[in-house]
C-alpha cells in the first residue's frame, strides 16, 4: 500500500520536530554532563542521544533502506538498550563509562540518521512499504518523546548528586500561589465500560485491545495531593509506622531510611527541594513529587483513602481535553492546580504522572508488537505499576487517557505523584 506525499511530509516534518526538540533539552549542558551515570536507572544524556538515533537505524534504515551502511559498527552493542532479539549490549550500569565516542560523534550520527531517514521518507520503498515504514517512524517518535522526558529526569538526578545542586535552567521567578483548590471527592458512577484504545492515531500496543471492564461506582480526588498534604502524614510519624506500608514499601522505608520524598531536604527547620531551576523552598501548594508507590500507597492508607485503579483514572478522564503543565511549557516541574470552569477535575494531563493500584499487566487479548519490537513493552509486565496522566517533563503530543506508563514500586526519580480515590460502600 502506498502513502500520500502529503503524509511523507506530515511524517518528515514531525520527525524534524521531535528530533531538534531534544537536541534543545540538552542545549543547557556542558560537556561534563554528557558523559555522567549517577546511578543504574539514569543513562548520561550523551547515551539517550544516541540510542534514540540507533533505534531509528535498527529498526528502519536497516530493515528499509537498500544499500545502507550503518554509522559505526560498535553502534549496535553499546546503544541497543535491552532487545535480546537484537543481539548482545552493553550492560545498563555501565553507561557512564563510554567516553568513545565522543559527545561530538555522537551528534554526527544523529546528523547520519537524519539525513538517511529524510532519504527514506522520500524513497521508492514509501510505495509499496509506505504503511509499515510510516508505523515504525511513529513508533520511533514515540520512543524519542520517552526519552526526552527520560533526559530530563536522568539530567536532574545526575545534577543533584552534585553537593551544590547546580542548575540546569534558570525559571524567571514566580511567586508561589498562597492557595489551591480544595480537594473534594466526586462520585463516579460504576457500569461496565470500555477501557484502551482504538487505535485510530498513534498509541502503543500495551493500550490494546479495546475491551470491557467492570467498575463498581467510585469517588475521585479532585486533584493530586499536594506537598502540604503530604507534610502532614510525615508529621504525623507516617515514615514510622509500619502500620501503613506494605511489606516491601516497609522494607524499602528502612533500607533506604526515607524520611522524605526524593529530592527534599531541610534548612533551617523548613523543606526545601531541588528542581530543574535549583533549589527552592518548598511550595506547599504543588502537587507532591517523586514519590514512590510505596509512599503513595501508605499515604492512602494513613488518609483512609486508596489509590485509583488504572480504569477508574481512565474512565474519568477519558474525554478530557489533553492540556496542563507539560514538557511544551518548558518548566519542567509541578506547578500550583489552578482552578477551571471546564471540568471539576484538576491536573488530569501534566504535572506529577499519577501512580495507581494497578500492576502493568497485558489486557485480555493483547497482540505486542511482532519481532523485536515485541520487548519494547510487553517483556516487562511483572512487578511494575502502571502511571498515568503524564508529567511537567512528557511532550503534550506524546500524552493520551489511555497511556500506561510503568515502573517498579520502588522508584521515584520519575515525576511521580499521586490521586486518591474511595469506596462509596
Ligand atoms: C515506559 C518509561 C517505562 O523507561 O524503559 C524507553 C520507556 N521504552 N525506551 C522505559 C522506553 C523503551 C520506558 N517506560
Ligand atoms: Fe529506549
Amino acid at each position: 500500500m502506498s502513502i500520500q506525499k502529503i503524509d511523507q511530509e506530515k511524517l518528515a516534518n514531525k520527525y524534524s520536530a521531535v528530533r531538534s526538540f531534544t537536541e534543545r533539552l540538552v542545549q543547557p549542558l556542558n560537556m561534563e554532563d554528557f558523559i555522567i551515570q549517577s546511578m543504574e536507572d539514569a543513562s548520561p544524556p550523551k547515551w539517550h542521544l544516541a540510542h534514540t538515533t540507533w533505534f531509528f537505524e535498527r529498526f528502519l534504515l536497516k530493515e528499509f533502506l537498500t544499500d545502507y551502511n550503518g554509522f559505526d559498527d560498535h553502534f549496535d552493542y553499546l546503544f541497543n538498550s535491552y532487545y535480546e532479539t537484537a543481539g548482545p549490549f552493553h550492560p545498563r550500569i555501565e553507561r557512564g563509562l563510554i567516553t568513545r565516542p565522543s559527545v561530538e560523534e555522537v551528534f554526527a550520527y544523529r546528523k547520519h540518521v537524519d539525513k538517511y531517514i529524510k532519504k527514506l521518507l522520500m524513497s521508492d520503498s514509501m510505495d509499496e512499504m509506505g504503511e509499515e515504514i510510516g508505523s515504525l517512524l511513529e513508533i520511533g517518535l514515540n520512543h524519542e518523546q520517552q526519552h526526552q522526558e527520560l533526559l530530563l529526569t536522568d539530567i536532574k538526578y545526575n545534577l543533584s548528586r552534585n553537593p551544590f545542586l547546580p542548575a540546569y535552567q534558570r525559571n524567571e521567578s514566580k511567586e508561589y500561589e498562597s492557595s489551591t483548590e480544595p480537594v473534594t471527592f466526586i462520585e463516579m458512577e460504576g457500569g461496565l465500560v470500555e477501557i484502551g484504545n482504538h487505535g485510530k492515531s498513534f498509541c502503543f500496543d500495551n493500550e490494546k485491545p479495546v475491551h470491557k471492564v467492570w467498575l463498581d461506582s467510585y469517588r475521585l480526588a479532585t486533584r493530586p495531593v499536594t506537598n502540604d498534604e503530604f507534610c502532614a502524614f510525615i508529621e504525623d510519624g507516617g515514615y514510622k509506622k509500619p502500620q501503613y506500608w506494605l511489606s516491601d514499601g516497609w522494607s524499602t522505608v528502612q533500607k533506604n531510611q526515607w524520611e522524605a520524598p526524593l529530592y527534599w531536604f531541610e534548612r533551617e527547620g523548613e523543606w526545601c527541594t531541588y528542581t530543574l531551576a535549583g533549589e527552592q523552598r518548598l511550595n506547599p501548594n504543588d502537587p507532591v513529587c517523586h514519590v514512590s508507590f510505596y509512599e503513595a500507597d501508605a499515604f492512602a492508607r494513613w488518609s483512609g483513602k486508596r489509590l485509583p485503579t488504572e480504569e477508574e483514572w481512565e474512565n474519568a478522564f477519558s474525554s478530557q481535553t489533553i492540556e496542563g503543565n507539560l514538557a511544551d511549557s518548558g518548566r519542567f516541574h509541578p506547578q500550583t492546580a489552578k482552578h477551571t470552569n471546564q471540568t471539576p477535575f484538576l491536573q488530569a494531563f501534566g504535572d506529577v504522572w499519577e501512580w495507581t493500584k494497578s500492576p502493568y499487566v497485558s489486557y485480555p487479548g493483547n497482540k505486542p508488537y511482532e519481532g523485536t519490537l515485541g520487548e519494547y513493552n510487553a517483556k516487562f509486565m511483572c512487578n511494575q505499576m502502571v502511571l498515568r496522566g503524564g508529567s511537567c517533563a512528557t511532550p503534550a503530543s506524546h500524552i493520551r487517557a489511555t497511556y500506561r506508563n510503568f515502573f517498579q514500586p520502588e522508584k521515584r526519580w520519575q515525576f511521580s505523584g499521586f490521586r486518591l480515590a474511595g469506596d462509596i460502600h
